[in-house]
């Protein structure tokens, strides 16, 4: 449904959770600014990750590694050679398309048959690197350019989607290095100070969440492909044999905690991977149906000892494990989950999005809703004095400072009642809290609950731990 789609992005513009970035001069495109709820949101997201794979789990440890890295990262993790994608340029529009992208565009105004039938050649074609058929494809599909409607194509090439820069001032192709791609590689780099200092015992975790860039071509549908994202990434260090058993954990692991969030579970499926990453001997996406359909949003990959055996390879260093339980030295298998941080935002929020009809006979009327977990909601609390005078600001702000080092509150005294509540039914604030006369004479105050709109009356000196109690 694009047309959801596209009131969700102007939701997020509008209520300050996602701008374009520099949008002063027209945006850059595929690049994207938080905003002030945007910002919080996202960081809520981040924490539950990362307290979920960290403090929840006695093997698992977090890491903050840098973006750049030794340029011979990225030749032993074979993303030199191995990360890029097919493309073809329109001859006309001089348009630069991904062969993929472009083909299932146009499955998708095919038969569902007939357009299965495409992709799975395209898959075909695509695992054996297949470039002129890959091509044939295209212009027999008589596949035209979107902006001037011609069929004609270059040849089909690869195309390298790691960003590179210069270190220091001199310019030279020693001096080249790039944005990491993934996060991944700054753990595995850093497998054996982790594991000697922290005194690891396998199987053991090292997470991390930090940005990736990737130069994607066409990319689109907002924040869901980005050029500079995020990623928060585990790496399970395990014996080799065993990675069967951890894959089907990992797996299983991943999918409770998005239903952990209260996301319906018919909303995921798992979708195995056709083609394989260069490292994965396994690979399985978590997928989520946006308003778009179905998209990855994560995915768990059997990486066995690719990594590390490369890099040991590269830094003629030795990066083993001695084992005393079977009493053996060996370089550990790998399971890793990677999930973007952008694209766990974009499903929250597209799970959250309700435009709610609330007309009664006498009268139209309509809110949108943002039903966030309490847990992730940017702001907890919204406390209102009715009005400006009599006091009522007074013991608001008594409540505010009550709270405000425990959970995220906004004080509001502009405006009727119903318009304050319905801004924060936008920003997807769980409570309000109205101070009234009432309040000065018995210390109670109205609480009123996002989702149902019902409202209650219970003492001031309870609200604190009701929010508490909520969120955690
Ligand atoms: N270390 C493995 C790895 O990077 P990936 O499948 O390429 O695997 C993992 O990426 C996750 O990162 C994806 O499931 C997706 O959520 C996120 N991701 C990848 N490319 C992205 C992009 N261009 N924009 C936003 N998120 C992206």
């Amino acid at each position: 449904d694009q047309n959801k789609f596209q009131a969700i992005i102007s939701h997020c513009k509008e209520y300050g959770f996602v701008f374009p970035s520099s949008e002063i001069y027209d945006g850059l495109s595929a690049v994207y600014d938080y905003g002030q709820y945007g910002a919080q949101l996202k960081k809520n997201i981040r924490d539950y990750w990362w307290t979920s794979m960290t403090q929840m789990h006695e093997n698992i440890v977090g890491i903050d590694a840098a973006i750049f890295m030794h340029p011979t990262t990225w030749k032993a993790s074979g993303h030199v050679d191995n990360f890029s994608d097919p493309m073809i340029d329109n001859k006309d529009s001089k348009k630069r398309y991904r062969v993929d992208h472009l083909l299932e565009a146009h499955a998708e105004t095919l038969t569902p048959e007939a357009g299965d039938a495409l992709l799975q050649k395209m898959n075909d074609l695509l695992k054996e690197n297949d470039y002129a058929g890959l091509k044939q494809l295209i212009e027999s599909n008589n596949i035209k350019c979107t902006v001037s409607g011609t069929n004609n194509w270059t040849d089909v090439r690869q195309f390298n989607l790691m960003f590179s820069t210069q270190l220091g001032s001199v310019t030279d192709e020693a001096s080249e290095i790039y944005l990491r791609p993934e996060t991944a590689q700054g753990i595995f780099v850093n497998f054996l100070n982790v594991q000697k200092t922290g005194r690891m015992k396998i199987p053991f975790g090292i997470a991390q969440i930090g940005k990736a860039f990737r130069n994607e071509i066409v990319a689109r549908q907002f924040i869901f492909r980005m050029r500079e994202f995020e990623q928060m990434e585990m790496q399970f260090f395990i014996r080799p044999g065993s990675q069967k058993e951890w894959y089907a954990y990992w797996k299983e692991e991943r999918m409770k905690w998005h239903q952990s969030l209260g996301t319906p579970a018919t909303s995921y499926r798992f979708k195995d991977h056709e083609k394989l990453a260069h490292y994965a001997d396994a690979a399985v996406d978590i997928e989520y149906e946006f308003p778009i359909g179905f998209k990855e949003v994560e995915g768990i990959h059997s990486r066995t000892d690719f990594d590390l055996k490369n890099h040991q390879e590269y830094s003629k260093k030795k990066l083993q494990y001695f084992d005393p339980e079977i009493n053996q030295n060996y370089i550990p298998y790998v399971i890793e989950t990677s999930i973007g941080l952008d694209r766990m935002f974009l499903l929250t929020v597209c799970n959250a999005y309700e435009e709610q009809d609330l007309s009664t006979p006498e009268k139209a009327d309509s809110r949108v809703v943002m039903h966030f977990p309490a847990k992730l909601a940017p702001i907890k609390l919204a406390i209102f004095p009715l009005t400006k005078k009599d006091g009522l600001p007074e013991i608001a702000r008594q409540l505010m400072d009550e709270c405000k080092s425990s959970f995220y509150c906004f004080y509001e005294e502009k405006d009727a009642i119903g318009k304050r509540y319905r801004r924060q039914d936008a920003i997807g604030t769980p409570f309000c809290v109205t101070i009234d006369h009432q309040t000065k004479e018995d210390n109670t105050v109205t609480i009123r609950y996002r989702d149902s709109m019902e409202q209650e009356r219970i003492p001031l000196a309870e609200v604190r731990e009701r929010v508490l109690k909520a969120i955690l």
